[in-house]
């Protein structure tokens, strides 16, 4: 469905030429949950955002399977870490549901907004409301409604409950578990949480500056069989720390 293959992004600053990505190739099948974890700063969401053709300076070849041109950016949707961000603070909720629909030219406004709404666990009433009378749940709710409401066949997921209180990132991480299940989506999903790829995700590319250092079923980071020494130190320093955060978020994602 997804292959990416050597892919290498430099953004020029100051001081000069700096690779976020370094010859990265990895490949995503249909209907799979893949997802990318590492440090901040170690290119995840580069990567995300050349997969939804938003980095024009990108080397190398990153394929989606089927698609092209128009269809290609309809078919590939994203989440973001922060729905209070990413959701126009003067557009009610029908207003940034309809959005998506003129522009892809798809027709049936009403019912697809009342249906993309319910599919995410709210009901009509909350189709006149702006973002800053939802809470922070309700806004990525509304974020992932406004992604799947043309239909994708890809969703790029970055961070998308880091910004989101313990006991509310366990519905969302419910949520996308049961759309990822139900639609047969293929997911990319990057957090730089253990327990939150363990739970959404079967394999897993580890990243560190800019590289792919080791990519793992997530099956080997339950069972603690990592190669990499760097994947190693990672999963050994949020051990305690994800104990308890599983334990939190009311996920069965015990590492
Ligand atoms: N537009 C940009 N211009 C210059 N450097 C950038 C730009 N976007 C990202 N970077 C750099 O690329 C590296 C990877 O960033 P990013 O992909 O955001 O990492 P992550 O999502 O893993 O935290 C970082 O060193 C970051 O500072
Ligand atoms: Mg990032």
């Amino acid at each position: 469905m997804i292959d990416v293959d050597a892919l290498t992004v430099r953004f020029k600053t100051n001081a000069g030429a700096v690779d976020a990505v370094r010859d990265v190739s990895f490949h995503v099948a249909q209907g799979e949950a893949f997802g990318l974890v590492g440090e901040s700063g170690s290119g995840k969401s580069t990567i995300l955002r050349a997969l939804s053709g938003l980095t024009p300076g990108a080397q190398g070849t990153v394929r989606i399977a089927q698609q092209g041109g128009v269809a290609q950016k309809r078919a590939v949707q994203m989440v973001f870490q922060d729905p209070y961000g990413s959701l126009h603070p003067r557009f009610t909720v029908d207003q940034t549901l309809r959005e998506p629909l003129r522009i892809n030219r798809i027709g049936q406004h009403e019912e697809r907004i009342v249906n993309a709404l319910r599919e995410v666990g709210l009901n009509a009433s909350f189709r006149f409301r702006y973002p800053h009378q939802l809470s922070g749940g309700q806004r990525q709710r509304v974020a992932i409604a406004r992604a799947l409401i043309v239909e994708p066949r890809v969703l790029l997921l970055d961070e998308p409950t880091s910004a989101l209180d313990v006991s509310v990132q366990a519905e969302i991480l419910n949520l996308l578990k049961r759309l990822h299940r139900e639609r047969n989506l293929t997911m990319i999903l990057v957090t730089h949480n253990l327990a939150v790829v363990s739970f959404l995700c079967s394999r897993v590319a580890i990243m560190r500056n800019g590289v792919i250092v080791e990519e793992l079923d997530v099956g080997k980071i339950r069972a603690q069989e990592v190669d990499n020494e760097y994947s190693r130190s990672l999963l050994l320093a949020t051990n305690g720390y994800q104990r308890k955060a599983v334990g939190a978020l009311g996920i069965d994602a015990a590492l």
